[in-house]
């Protein structure tokens, strides 16, 4: 690759080691590897990265937790990432973790040149830390003055030495660059977000930690030697040490990042810290940010404890690496959440790739079969068939933007709009009765139509599907790479004549599979076993029925719960000397102010549970199917506190 050819760093957020890769995981890095491979095919210079983030308090806990080293603990997990990216073909180019020596320096280097500049002063930090996010939060962000609003679990109180980073300097040179960089940040949604939470005003951030050890020291220049680096500051260095900042600069020419992929959970760091760092450190800033959503199970959050966190290598051993590919990104617009249902995952395979791509591949080894031995031409195909191919042109024109824009389901779906003009064509020319009609070269070149549509088709799919779309390619006679790209999509030529090769069916039709991780399997079998115990028919007797008291309740209050998506907070009249609070997940479909005053119907025997630090002391009826979820309430107005029977 030359030097002036333009270049396309690419990078995935480093992932923690306190946790074995999971969808979400695997979600941003075929993410990431599309890109990569697209770039790679359109002829630029890429340069993909992703790695493990290794230190930091909540990884010196787990570690010690198992009875082993941090670093011990660090090797055996981070090579569990690795291994997986390797078995699913991803195709990094640096595989960078923080416990390297090369990203030690890098961040020591960058230390000095911040305290240089002047951007970094002596002081005491008194915060609420939360280990699990190892983030600092204000007396204000807490929930209930004492829970992470990130993630529930309680905070501590910690006051200590700390050096800082001055955040509240590069406040007004943030707010111009998302101003001026329309696309910095995507979806742009999520900018607004960055753009008020700065505007809000930023305080400086503590960037040392002086109550645990397993992290990158100051430099020796500083000689302070009982801090280490707030961890957030040693991860996003990753992305220029791994170009060898600070040490050997060779690669530097890649920066700035052409994307950071990251979800949502993390812009906070990526759009205020990261660019502040680089501002500090004088290095240009990344092109973009793109944040995607959350995944969940069967509309449920996943988590150890619920024993449904999907392994992504069960589910690409049960369907197809390549198959999971394509439903991850064609399933869920970028920046939303997506829910992952093995139903949605089939329907994909079956219908998208079997049905519209599978099957006209297999139609035209049939046709070109038994009208013309297999050999295929694009002779005749402008002469008969303009229009198809002008429509193909539009939607093909369409793709290269929506990628780089992050909108990859939105390339998927254009992607499709071509094989459905080849699908219909078929139906619509029927080629056997052309052939019965003497319209030989109509229906060869209908052939030919079809084959140009699938090369096309298998170019533009190629970096979500390598390996299927150059079997496709394989049977069409060609190989996908820059050459067949810049000749197939960016000059729109057609195919060279050629003998169509017969190929296996390559989506076979699948049908549902059992998955999960042994050990929750085996879970999963003893609460299955313990509840038909319970109740072998799965029919309950009126006195069972009994056991769960339900009553009539007013609402007489509700309020959002701050930095909760999900939950409200409601004070239930149900007729006692004092309302029930209850927290109930219907935020997404009720506003506040439209419960106050009306009745519904709650379950008052229920053991009070906490959520997000809160009490909640019942439960609302509730019916949810695919158009939401809906409250079950009194057909006419009852008195509070009536039973339900
Ligand atoms: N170590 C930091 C990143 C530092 S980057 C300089 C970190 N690591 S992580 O392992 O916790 O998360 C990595 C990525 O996985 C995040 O982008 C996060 O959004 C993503 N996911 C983790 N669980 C997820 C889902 N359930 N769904 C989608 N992605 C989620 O954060």
């Amino acid at each position: 690759m030359s030097d002036n050819c333009e270049k396309a760093y690419i990078t995935t957020p480093i992932y923690y080691v306190n946790d074995i890769p999971h969808i979400g995981h695997a979600y941003t890095t075929i993410i990431a590897d599309t890109l990569a491979i697209y770039s790679r095919m359109a002829g630029l210079d890429t340069f993909f990265l992703t790695g493990t983030d290794e230190h930091g308090q909540k990884i010196e806990e787990a570690a010690k937790k198992r009875g082993k080293t941090p670093k011990e603990y660090a090797d055996e997990i981070s090579s569990k990432f690795k291994e997986l990216w390797d078995e699913f073909d991803i195709t990094y180019d640096k595989y960078i973790r923080t416990t390297d020596q090369e990203h030690k320096i890098g961040v020591q280097k960058a230390f000095e040149k911040m305290l240089e500049k002047g951007d970094i002063y002596k002081g005491t930090y008194e915060g609420h830390y939360c280990i699990s996010c190892e983030t600092f939060f204000t007396q204000t962000q807490l929930v209930d003055s004492e829970f992470c609003p990130e993630c529930g679990k309680p905070t501590s109180v910690v006051q200590e030495e700390s050096y800082f980073f001055k955040l509240s300097k590069y406040q007004d040179k943030l707010l111009e660059w998302y101003k001026s960089e329309d696309k910095a940040i995507l979806p742009k949604t999520k900018k607004n977000e960055v753009m008020r939470f700065v505007e809000d005003g930023l305080d400086d951030l503590s960037i040392t930690r002086t109550s645990f050890d397993w992290g990158v020291k100051l430099p020796d220049s500083v000689n302070d030697p009982k801090h280490v680096i707030y961890v957030w500051l040693d991860a996003l260095m990753n992305y220029v040490t791994a170009l060898g900042y600070g040490k050997d600069e060779k690669l530097m020419d890649y920066w700035p990042a052409r994307v950071h992929l990251i979800g949502k959970d993390i812009l906070r760091f990526h759009a205020i810290f990261w660019p502040a760092f680089l501002m500090s450190l004088e290095l240009p800033l990344p092109k973009h940010i793109a944040a995607h959503g959350w995944w969940t199970r069967d509309g449920e959050k996943m988590s150890k404890s619920k024993g449904n966190v999907i392994n992504p290598k069960e589910v690409a051993d049960a369907y197809g690496l390549e198959n999971f590919r394509y439903f991850m990104l064609r399933e869920v617009p970028f920046g939303g959440d997506g829910d992952f249902s093995q139903k949605a995952l089939i329907d994909r395979i079956n219908s998208d790739l079997g049905n519209d791509l599978g099957n006209l591949l297999n139609r035209l080894i049939g046709m070109s079969g038994k009208y013309s031995e297999g050999v295929v031409s694009s002779e005749n195909v402008d002469k008969y068939y303009s229009k198809e191919l002008k429509e193909v042109e539009e939607s093909i024109s369409k793709l290269e933007p929506l990628l780089f824009d992050m909108q990859l389901h939105r390339y998927l779906e254009e992607l499709w709009r071509p094989l459905s003009i080849a699908n219909k064509a078929i139906d619509n020319y029927q080629p056997w009765n052309l052939m019965k009609e003497g319209k030989e070269e109509e229906a060869l070149a209908l052939n030919g139509l079809i084959a140009n549509i699938l090369a096309k088709v298998a170019v533009m799919l190629h970096p979500v599907m390598p390996k299927t779309t150059q079997k496709i390619a394989d049977a069409l006679g060609f190989i996908i790479n820059n050459n067949s790209y810049v000749k197939l999509i960016k000059n729109y030529e057609l195919l060279d004549k050629f003998t169509i090769k017969k190929t296996p069916p390559l989506f076979p039709r699948v049908e549902e599979q059992l998955l999960n991780e042994p050990e929750q399997k085996e879970n999963r079998v003893q609460k299955a076993k313990n509840d038909k115990k319970e109740s072998s028919t799965g029919v309950i007797t009126i006195d069972e029925f009994f056991k769960t008291e339900l009553k009539i309740g007013t609402i007489i209050e509700a309020q959002e719960v701050p930095k909760s998506k999900k939950l409200l907070k409601l004070q239930v009249d149900i007729g006692e000397d004092r309302p029930r609070q209850v927290i109930a997940g219907i935020k997404e479909w009720y506003a506040p102010e439209d419960l106050v005053d009306t009745q519904v119907c709650v379950v008052a025997n229920l053991k009070p549970a906490k959520l997000m630090g809160m009490l909640s002391e019942g439960m609302l009826l509730a019916a949810k199917d695919e158009n939401g979820l809906s409250l079950i309430r009194p057909e006419k107005p009852k008195s509070v506190g009536t039973k339900i029977s």
